[in-house]
């Protein structure tokens, strides 16, 4: 069966190896928002490179050094079509979403803020986005606030004059709740933060895995995310920048690749997005997850979307039946997919994972690097699913049999 039918589930799973594996039990793996598993098109073409054309990029005169230079660059282009511009130079290669983050926080926050200035985040946020604001407020003097979060899951927008002020510098939010699933109206903040003159962040690490982006429609200033949530490999993380933003800002980190020349007393600075690629990239990793990227594109990420959100609809209506859980979000009304977190009034969430695991199920337990939220229900902890396109009801009814076993054990 091709590629474009590919809602035959047995054949998406059949691309991935480690859920192959004669040798072990087989693998339930509902902990995607954390990672994602590698389809053999991406393990490929990372060995192919490794195999085949291993060379570094940028540099070489030769045949396979220019083969690798001419991969990792046309995965740039690759990952600016995927999101929606059309400008090569908005897409600089990280390591992951939080140096994504890290970067325009010492980049173009601790160039551009100081006192009395706000850095306006959410309740929901990821500490990912949110330690590294933390950070620059204490080194420029600027202040952070926070967009509420409802007990039902969603921002709390009703009264948007009491954040968006005068002072408000940059909005740094996140598009999907790695808690909640919840999917945050982004366009729409982006305009309350344009109509005061801040920049914006967007955090689609959440998002973009099954998610069609249009980052021009947004028109937001940044956006990040990580390729190893999307099927790709470890090591890679994306900075989307308008080119004016990326123009105006200092380099991150110093050394080859991002400077055009260099005498003893001083640099200038290569152009973007070289600027912000010091250093021998994962020339692999970048090349893997353009694979991954056709692979999501061969699937059509709308079909990946209905997928996903029809495995997260029919959890939370199979958990919702389970008597003593509760699951935080996912009121009527408010979008949300991917990602369910639960609680047992009587049983740890630790103690969940852990007899779940004995069933081959692997499920978080813990304040999932975000503790605000976790503060807002105040919980220390709860339970985590996440599903991915190449997850199957059959294992949502398993995971549902084994939290009924966990419950008569701890009975
Ligand atoms: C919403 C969100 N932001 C940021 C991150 C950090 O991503 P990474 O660990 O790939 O940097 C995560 C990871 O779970 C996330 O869910």
């Amino acid at each position: 069966m091709g590629m474009n039918n590919m809602f035959d589930l047995y054949n998406i799973r059949s691309n991935f190896p480690i859920f192959n594996q004669p040798d072990l039990p087989p693998l339930v793996f509902l902990d995607n928002a954390s990672t994602t598993q590698k389809p053999t098109q991406v393990l490929e073409a990372v060995n192919q490179f490794y195999c085949r054309y291993n060379a570094n990029v940028h540099r070489g005169i030769y045949k396979i050094a220019e083969q690798a230079t001419e991969a990792y660059e046309s995965v740039r282009d690759k990952v600016a079509e995927f999101i929606g511009t059309a400008d090569r130079r908005n897409i600089v290669f990280t390591k992951s979403t939080t140096e994504s983050i890290n970067l325009v926080a010492y980049s173009w926050a601790r160039k551009f803020l100081k006192t009395g200035d706000e850095i306006l985040v959410t309740e929901m946020e990821h500490h990912s986005n949110l330690v590294p604001w933390q950070l620059a407020a204490q080194h420029t003097g600027a202040t952070l606030k926070y967009i509420p979060l409802n007990k039902s899951g969603s921002l709390d927008m009703s009264s948007p004059e009491r954040y968006f002020t005068k002072n408000t510098k940059l909005v740094a939010i996140s598009h999907q709740s790695n808690v909640l699933g919840t999917i945050n109206s982004v366009k729409e903040i982006i305009g309350y933060a344009r109509d005061v003159g801040a920049k914006t962040l967007i955090d689609g690490a959440q998002f973009v895995p099954h998610s069609k982006l249009d980052v021009q429609n947004l028109d937001c200033d940044f956006y990040v995310f990580s390729g190893h949530k999307m099927m790709g490999p470890t090591g890679v993380g994306i900075l989307y920048g308008k080119a004016d933003m990326l123009e105006t800002m200092d380099p991150f980190l110093g050394g080859g690749d991002m400077i055009l020349s260099v005498t003893m007393e001083k640099a200038i600075w290569n152009d973007i997005p070289y600027k912000f690629e010091a250093g021998t990239p994962n020339i692999a990793q970048v090349i893997g997850l353009g694979a991954a990227i056709d692979f999501m594109k061969n699937m059509n990420i709308d079909s990946i979307d209905s997928q996903v959100r029809m495995l997260t609809s029919t959890a939370v209506s199979r958990l919702r039946e389970i008597k003593g859980l509760t699951v935080l979000g996912h009121e009527n009304g408010i979008d949300s997919t991917s990602v369910i977190s639960f609680f047992h009034k009587d049983i740890h969430p630790h103690d969940i994972a852990h007899l779940l695991d004995t069933f081959g199920i692997s499920v978080r337990a813990g304040h999932h690097c975000a503790q605000p939220v976790m503060d807002k229900y105040d919980l220390s902890a709860s339970v985590r699913v996440s599903f991915y396109v190449y997850n199957t009801i059959d294992e949502i009814e398993q995971l549902i049999s084994g939290l009924q076993k966990t419950m008569e054990y701890f009975r």
